[in-house]
């Protein structure tokens, strides 16, 4: 519960690198997440380097952050590894993106996920920079590093949202 009540997004990081057994063990939460018919669709890209995070900026209008942040992990979808015709490949992405995050607020690290996929200029952009060819599909990208800032906790718990037996009152 503190794990997942306590972390907010990270837009501000300090110097201090991540160590790359860090980055293994986010990586390994990232695989250990459930996905529909256990396809594991998912593929990651670890970008470490200043000037494609630098690039990344100028196609995503909300990552400012990677300026700082001194790695990106890019969550990656590979058609080609579903075997059912049903699209839920949105969903396991997800959830391996959220995993990320609730181990990197377990090891101390500072987390911002951005949503890249369905917006097709940032997918475009990513794929450009980053070299990921048709049909993978960058998702998303998790921000990852020491952060410079604590927001605090919040609270958004709403009774209003939750209904029992049917919906409505
Ligand atoms: C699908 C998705 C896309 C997001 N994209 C961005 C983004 O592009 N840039 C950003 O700074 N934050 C992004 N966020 C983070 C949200 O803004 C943040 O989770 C939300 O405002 C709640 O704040 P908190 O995480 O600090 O509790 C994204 C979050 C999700 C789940």
């Amino acid at each position: 519960m503190e794990a997942i009540f306590t972390p907010r997004s990270i837009r501000r990081y300090t110097d201090q690198p991540v160590a790359a057994g860090a980055v293994e063990k986010l990586l390994a939460a990232a695989m250990a997440a459930p996905s529909a018919g256990n396809e594991q669709p998912w593929e990651f890209i670890v970008v470490t380097d200043q000037a494609a995070r630098e690039a990344i900026t100028h196609v995503h209008p909300y990552s400012q952050m990677l300026k700082q942040a001194p790695v990106a992990i890019v969550v990656c979808n590979d058609p080609a590894r579903s075997r059912y015709p049903v699209e839920y490949w949105v969903q396991d992405c997800a959830a391996a993106t959220q995993n990320i995050l609730l181990a990197a607020a377990d090891l101390g690290l500072g987390t911002c996920w951005l949503g890249v996929h369905p917006v097709p200029e940032r997918v475009a952009g990513i794929r450009r920079i980053l070299a990921i060819p048709e049909p993978i599909v960058p998702f998303a990208i998790v921000a990852v590093g020491h952060p410079a800032e604590t927001p605090g906790r919040v609270d958004r718990y709403d009774e209003k949202r939750i209904y029992h037996e049917r919906y409505g009152r």
